[in-house]
């Protein structure tokens, strides 16, 4: 199984910044775990801008751990997840000051690393230190599900799922063939209309043998997303808008944002103003889904004299340099929002 892929491999592997070609020694540890820990839930097209600014900007893991916090939460800010981001400083700053700057070689001990779980671990131990470990995501699961036709749904097929791809793993090139694995399911055995002619495995799949190849993996089924709503504040003065920095513990945590009204500690905001003044309701409101929910949130705004001096944590921003702020896509969209309805009203 593992020489027909790395055969296919040779020829048709995705050409990315964060590999080496095939068959050629690994790139650093550093660019993978970057890599990784971007890729997870998020596509190979959304990373690659972020993967090369941070690259450019930290090329290696020294200069990352000495950057600041918030240099780094704005540099993620689109990219989602943002533990994520905050982990990867931690873990930065673990390598760095408790490694000497060398990432741990193996599975199990990178699995010990700030935001470095199952998955991210067996990534980069495969591909960046050759350990013959199963690597397995979303695309990795449904190729597997597809090759030894497994029926159980997941996530309760997942361990055995872990030890079938575990069996078919070579000691030989096991990074390769983690990423020949991934992108057999990104680009051939897609989750509709799978290429089955032009797959390399195709006299191997069982599910092929079987004709039930775009009936698996079977899933169990999904709760659906609850509903929740939510107010933003938009803080207006001598040109300026007030953004807060969010508490490190809560959802966005550590990013600039607007006040709103604690929607995402509790189900519904508590709708009251953080200060009294006159407020208005811009037109229209912001859809944004989370992992577990989707928001409509509604924006108020209002045009102060003199800056309020009891906001919180957080800074007065000048409206003209927004895109700068690094505001996560959900305050993005309200501030694009915000600047909509002014400038409607400015054209009455
Ligand atoms: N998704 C997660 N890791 C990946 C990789 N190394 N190459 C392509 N897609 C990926």
């Amino acid at each position: 199984m593992a020489v027909l892929l790395l055969a296919h491999y040779d020829q048709h592997a995705r050409d990315l910044p964060w590999r080496s070609p095939p068959g050629s020694p690994p790139p650093p540890p550093y660019r993978v775990w970057l890599s990784e820990v971007m890729l997870q839930q998020t596509t190979v097209a959304a990373v690659i801008p972020y993967f090369t600014a941070f690259t450019e900007r930290w090329p290696r893991v020294e200069a990352l751990a000495m950057a600041s916090d918030a240099d780094v939460m704005a540099a993620w800010a689109g990219l989602g997840y943002y533990s994520r981001a905050r982990n990867l400083l931690k873990c930065a700053r673990v390598v760095v000051d408790a490694h000497i700057g060398n990432f741990p070689q193996s599975a199990a001990e990178l699995a010990k690393l700030p935001g470095v779980g199952a998955y991210t671990s067996a990534a980069i131990a495969a591909i960046a230190f050759g350990e013959p470990v199963a690597v397995v995501d979303a695309n990795v699961e449904r190729v597997a599900a597809r090759l030894f036709a497994i029926q159980t749904p997941l996530p309760a097929a997942r361990p055995a799922i872990r030890e079938a791809v575990q069996a078919i793993t070579p000691t030989d090139r096991p990074g390769d063939f983690a990423q020949a694995m991934m992108d057999l399911g990104a680009t051939i055995c897609t989750p509709r209309n799978p290429s089955c002619l032009t797959c390399p495995l195709r006299t191997r799949c069982k599910a092929y043998a079987l004709g039930i190849v775009e009936d698996l993996p079977v899933k169990a089924p999904k709760a659906p997303k609850p509903q929740r709503t939510g107010t933003a504040w938009w803080i207006e003065c001598d040109g300026h808008v007030w953004l807060a920095k969010r508490p490190d513990k809560i959802m966005l945590g550590g990013m600039r944002a607007l006040l709103d009204d604690d929607w995402s500690v509790r189900t519904d905001g508590h709708k009251t103003h953080p200060l009294p003044a006159q407020w208005q309701k811009v037109n229209g409101q912001v859809a944004h889904s989370f992992t577990h929910f989707h928001l409509a949130l509604d924006i108020q705004r209002t045009h102060i004299q003199a800056r309020a001096n009891d906001l919180g944590n957080g800074e007065w921003w000048p409206i003209n340099s927004l895109d700068s702020a690094g505001l996560p896509t959900l305050f993005a969209k309200a501030a694009r929002l915000v600047l909509k309805d002014r400038k409607a009203q400015e054209e009455e």
